[in-house]
């Protein structure tokens, strides 16, 4: 049975347990409304995930002839004479081009047709038989703002034919155009099929998907890439199928579109990413007859300011022919990037997790470990959206990302509360921290009394020994000759310890509150003679015990009996019960601060010594002491009452009998945090010998809440002997 949380500690996660459940579903419904400020993250974090993904190789069988640069540089600037197209298509054709698909719409020109290029031009074409042509719309928002002019023939026979609900496309239209432009009829007639060339970019102007459909009229006309890929792969206008809002069907190939029938392009990667062949090396013979030989040919104006750039996840200056190209080659390759239906129950599924996940799991953590689990969740989503992109998938990642960082912020606010929240740590606690044995104070000159020599005093006592030193000053062992009585005289070097300033204020002190320990009779308390001061040494006189502290019995090898511990902190408790009622707190309740006499007999020690604040001069020593035994309360340097030193004798209980001393740590916040905030596991799963019932009074007197501890000693020293009573009553086997 773990102890359970107090109360504060419990609210506070529960308030934020009810913000991270809060906030998951803020985005759980943000990911549904699909506001215009989100949506265009997306599209850059595609790009981000395509560009990681890196260029894959294009296949070989699809080729670009562009009329680039140097072709317009050395046979003049474009339009060239369709003379000289139909020369092209002738070389292509007799070089064994599985498709030539022309990039460029022939519109009707006068001098080309007074000079018979156009009919030299269809003639080339007709002959090749194998020559696509695009068309191109003016694109509208209804059917009402379509412009006059028939369609003509070669065009409506390009328009798909077979659909699987063509119903379905009133509630998934797809794009419509008003107006077309098409190349002369001689040159169209001639062609083996037609597509049309729009792009849609993107609402920051890249060009991510192409439409695959455009309505005009009552038709629906498939785009170039798609009547390419068609004839590139031997098929015939009915092998073309629609599935609205789905995808389009090439024979046995199935092109994922979106509901209106737009297609993601998988780009192989930038520019030229698939093989250029200049233009005039190909007119001037320059390329090996086989360069062409069954593949297809797109034949297209890559030269600058001939056509609009277009741009890409990949690159900012794309010809329209290029991107054609990547369309065909997806197609062909089967390569497709697609946002399967259940793409989306999986986003909302991931925004779930991560919000519900980091809820449970941020509380109650440092900073550093709140990064770090949050920057984990961002990298696995990270690591899925180029995973998935790899595999043809776009995972939109932006709405389980954006919960992560919302559970971060939240930890973050909540974290930096608490800290404010966090009483600040005494000053009392720090000083313990850095309190050390200032070795040169005690053995510099004449301050060490040498006890080999003649007899030494202090005042009228007869120094026979050292006992032991603590942080204030050396214990000796004397003989008071008055009365023929051993003495303890813990010796104090104010002049060493304070400044000049601070010595008389605080000696005031040490005398009053040694008169007042003074005051309390009690046989577990050590009782007080005499105070004084001797050649600028102050000291205390008290009854010389003989016997161990407790420290002594801390460690694992050295445990007391159960029944035996029980019984030191009864009588210790009693002890502490007097001294609360006469309104005298100990504070600095330790192992060294209680000795165990040989005669079994508790006594403790150092009543009122305490209050002296650790040493205000430099320290340059190692450091000593430790606030391991202090209260919550006392570590926060609120005002003490008796439940504080109860808290102090919980602490050496549970060492006595457990040999750990829970209350340490690598470091002092640590040790501070573990004060404030953490309960040890129950002694009796440390100690086997410790009964349950012992768990329940350590949980009770270790409460970090003092109004949940013992009110008294008495109380705390009568539940102990009732445990002392039922274990003599049936022993523990042990
Ligand atoms: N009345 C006494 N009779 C016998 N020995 C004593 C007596 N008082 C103190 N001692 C011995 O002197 C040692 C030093 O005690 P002192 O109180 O100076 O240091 P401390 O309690 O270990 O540390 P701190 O300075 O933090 O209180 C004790 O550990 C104990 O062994
Ligand atoms: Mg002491």
């Amino acid at each position: 049975m773990t102890p359970p949380l107090d109360s504060p500690q419990k609210k506070g996660k529960s308030i934020h347990i009810a913000l991270g459940v809060g906030l998951t579903a803020l985005v759980a419904l943000l990911f549904f409304l699909r506001l215009g400020l989100f949506e265009g993250v997306h599209p850059r974090l595609y790009d981000l995930s395509l560009q990681a993904r890196g260029s894959l190789s294009a296949p070989q069988e699809v080729v670009i002839v562009a009329i680039d640069d140097a072709s317009v540089a050395s046979l003049g600037r474009w339009p060239w004479p369709r003379g000289r197209m139909a020369e092209l298509i002738d070389l292509l054709s007799r070089a064994g081009a599985k498709a030539i698909a022309v990039d460029v719409v022939f519109l009707p020109a006068g001098e080309e047709k007074a000079s018979g290029n156009d009919r030299l031009l269809g003639e080339a074409v007709q002959k090749a038989g194998n020559v696509l042509l695009p068309f191109y719309f003016t694109l509208g928002k209804s059917r009402e703002e379509r412009k006059k002019g028939e369609t003509p023939p070669p065009v409506l026979s390009s328009s798909f034919l077979l659909f699987d609900d063509p119903k379905k496309f009133s509630d998934f239209p797809p794009p419509a155009g008003i107006e077309i432009f098409v190349s002369v009829p001689e040159v169209m007639r001639a062609a083996r099929a037609m597509g049309h060339i729009n792009a849609l970019p993107d609402a920051d102007g890249k060009v991510r998907r192409d439409p695959l459909i455009i309505q005009y009229d009552d038709h629906y006309y498939p785009a170039f890439s798609i009547q390419v890929a068609a004839t590139a792969m031997g098929l015939a206008r009915g092998d073309l199928k629609v599935n609205v809002s789905q995808s389009i069907r090439l024979g046995k190939i199935t092109v994922p579109t979106d509901s209106q029938g737009k297609m993601l392009i998988s780009y192989y990667g930038g520019n030229q990413s698939i093989p250029h062949r200049p233009c005039i090396d190909v007119l001037a013979g320059k390329i090996p007859p086989d360069a062409f030989k069954n593949k297809v040919v797109l034949v297209g104006v890559t030269a600058a300011g001939a056509y609009d750039f277009l741009a890409t996840p990949f690159s900012s200056r794309f010809s329209g022919v290029e991107k054609h190209a990547h369309t065909v080659a997806g197609i062909l390759q089967g390569r497709f990037i697609a946002r399967p239906p259940w793409v989306s129950f999986v986003e909302l599924g991931l925004v779930l997790l991560f919000g519900l996940a980091l809820t449970f799991l941020l509380p109650g953590r440092s900073p550093a470990v709140r990064l770090i689990l949050c920057l984990s969740c961002l990298v696995i989503l990270g690591v899925l959206m180029i995973g998935t992109i790899r595999q043809g998938i776009w995972m939109q990642v932006f709405f389980p990302a954006l919960t992560v960082i919302f559970q971060y912020i939240l930890g973050a606010v909540r974290g930096a509360r608490a800290a404010e929240k966090e009483p600040p740590v005494s000053a009392e606690a720090t000083a313990v921290m850095t309190r050390e044995v200032r070795e040169p104070t005690l053995s510099g000159g004449t301050l060490r009394i040498e006890t080999g020599g003649p007899r030494q005093k202090i005042d009228r006592y007869e120094i026979l020994g050292e006992l032991g030193h603590g942080a204030m000053g050396i214990v000796y062992k004397g003989r008071d000759p008055l009365i023929d009585r051993l003495v303890a005289i813990k010796t104090i070097r104010f002049d060493r310890l304070y400044e000049e300033q601070d010595i008389q204020r605080l000696k005031g002190r040490f005398f009053k509150e040694v008169q007042a320990a003074g005051k309390l009779t009690h046989p577990n308390i050590v009782t007080i003679f005499d105070v004084g001061e001797d050649r600028g040494l102050s000291y205390m006189a008290m009854e010389y015990l003989e016997g161990d502290v407790l420290s002594k019995f801390c460690s694992p090898g050295q445990l007391l009996q159960v029944e035996e511990v029980l019984e030191i902190i009864a009588q210790a408790a009693e002890a502490l019960d007097l001294a609360h009622k006469r309104n005298i707190v100990h504070r600095d309740i330790k192992p060294p601060n209680i000795m165990r006499t040989s005669e079994g007999q508790i006594k403790v020690m150092d009543f009122g010594i305490a209050k002296l604040p650790s040493s205000t001069l430099t320290q340059d020593h190692s450091v000593l002491g430790t606030p391991a035994y202090m209260s919550p309360e006392q570590i926060h340097g609120e005002d003490l009452d008796g439940r504080s030193d109860l808290f102090s004798l919980g602490s050496i209980l549970y060492e006595l009998l457990t040999g750990v001393k829970f209350f340490s740590g690598e470091n002092f916040s640590a040790m501070v945090h573990k004060i404030t905030h953490e309960n040890p596991p129950p002694a009796s799963r440390r100690n086997p010998l410790v009964p349950p019932a012992v768990d329940e009074i350590l949980n009770k007197v270790m409460a970090k809440n003092r109004n949940d501890r013992y009110a008294r000693g008495k109380d705390f020293s009568k539940d102990l002997r009732k445990v002392l009573q039922d274990m003599k009553k049936n022993p523990p086997q042990a």
